[in-house]
């Protein structure tokens, strides 16, 4: 009778554990392109009704950018929401343009693991563990690199001329933490004693990087 009881109790606690250890559940049907006038459901847009083949084709990540701007980079984002096609589905896309010298700065994903390829010219490419320990390689076109969920990473052309990535990212809005924005340029901004305190510097330096990075 103990034995029944506890395998009862056992196979109960089971039935909890387990949905919450599983991945993404498989889809229920084909696709779900997002209806993006309707307003986000729990996760994700709702599925729109009349779908055609333009739902599933998108060309903007082939359009030339650009790069005239204070770091020499400019992204155009295949997501959920230039692309909602995407909806549902798990995963979306960048395309990465630096001018020569340009640096994305750094930044995080709080929702996604990236994965880049370089198109065109040399990158040095880093990513920083949760111990600061970092990880960093000049690649060339044709390589791939990899920046694991959430972590802070850049990229720097270091080539002569200009550079192209492409990346993917395993979510449809992926999000983008870019850290001298998010610290400097935030509305309404963080208070001067808070950053001074930080950045172990005074109010001069703080109020200066403010003027650079608000909106
Ligand atoms: C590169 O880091 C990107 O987010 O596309
Ligand atoms: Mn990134």
């Amino acid at each position: 009778m103990t034995t029944t009881l506890s395998l009862s109790f056992f196979l109960t606690l089971c039935l909890f554990v387990i949905p919450s250890l599983s991945s993404d559940s498989d889809p229920l049907q084909d696709f779900c392109v997002g209806d993006l006038k309707a307003s986000p459901s729990i996760n994700g847009f709702p599925c729109k009704s009349a779908v055609s083949a333009s739902d599933f084709f998108f060309s903007g990540l082939g359009a030339p950018l650009n790069t005239t701007n204070a770091n020499g980079v400019a992204v155009s984002p295949a997501n959920v929401l230039t692309f909602p096609g995407l909806n549902t589905l798990g995963l979306s896309m960048n395309n990465v343009e630096f001018a020569p010298g340009g640096v994305n700065p750094p930044h995080s994903h709080p929702r996604a693991t990236e994965a880049g390829v370089v198109i065109e010219g040399s990158v040095f490419v880093g990513f920083l563990t949760t111990n600061n320990t970092l990880f960093s390689k000049v690649i060339h076109a044709g390589e791939m690199f990899v920046v694991p969920r959430g972590l802070v990473h850049f990229q720097w052309n270091v080539g002569k001329g200009k550079a192209r990535l492409i990346t993917a990212f395993n979510n449809q809005l992926p999000g983008s933490a870019v850290l001298p924005s998010s610290l400097f340029g935030s509305n309404p901004t963080i208070p001067n004693p808070v950053l001074t305190k930080t950045f172990r510097t005074d109010d001069v330096t703080v109020n200066k990087l403010k003027s650079m990075f608000a909106v």
